[in-house]
């Protein structure tokens, strides 16, 4: 098993205090979300633990108003930025899965395992 990094975007790309989804690995049905915080990316797959839906609504909405916290879009579900652990709602308890950074040179890479 070996890891593969796999370009999201620049830094610069993403606002700080904003939140983008993004397409999966190839092959996978499941999209990604990430949120900056200044020089911190946290970056989840983009679907509930509650029933799976993608979080968003509308593309790339994924915070409450005042930016503070994850939103699922179809029941409701508020998440920490920080950790993705859900607060409130129907998944309390659970939390989103995180995706594995590394940030060089301004690009954001998620690290994919190869498996086989
Ligand atoms: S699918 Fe997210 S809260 Fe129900």
């Amino acid at each position: 098993m070996s890891d593969n990094l796999r370009a999201l975007c620049r830094l610069e790309e993403l606002p700080d205090g904003g939140a983008k989804g993004f397409e999966g690995p190839p092959g996978s049905f499941i999209g990604l979300l990430a949120v900056r915080q200044g020089d911190t990316v946290h970056v989840y797959q983009n679907a509930c633990p509650h029933i799976g839906t993608p979080l968003d609504w509308v593309p790339d909405r994924f915070l409450s108003a005042d930016g503070s916290h994850i939103i699922c879009a179809t029941h409701g579900a508020e998440f920490r930025i920080s950790d993705g652990f859900c607060m409130r709602g129907p998944c309390q308890g659970d939390s989103l899965e995180r995706v594995l950074i590394r940030i060089n040179e301004g690009v954001i890479y998620v690290v994919e395992n190869d498996v086989g």
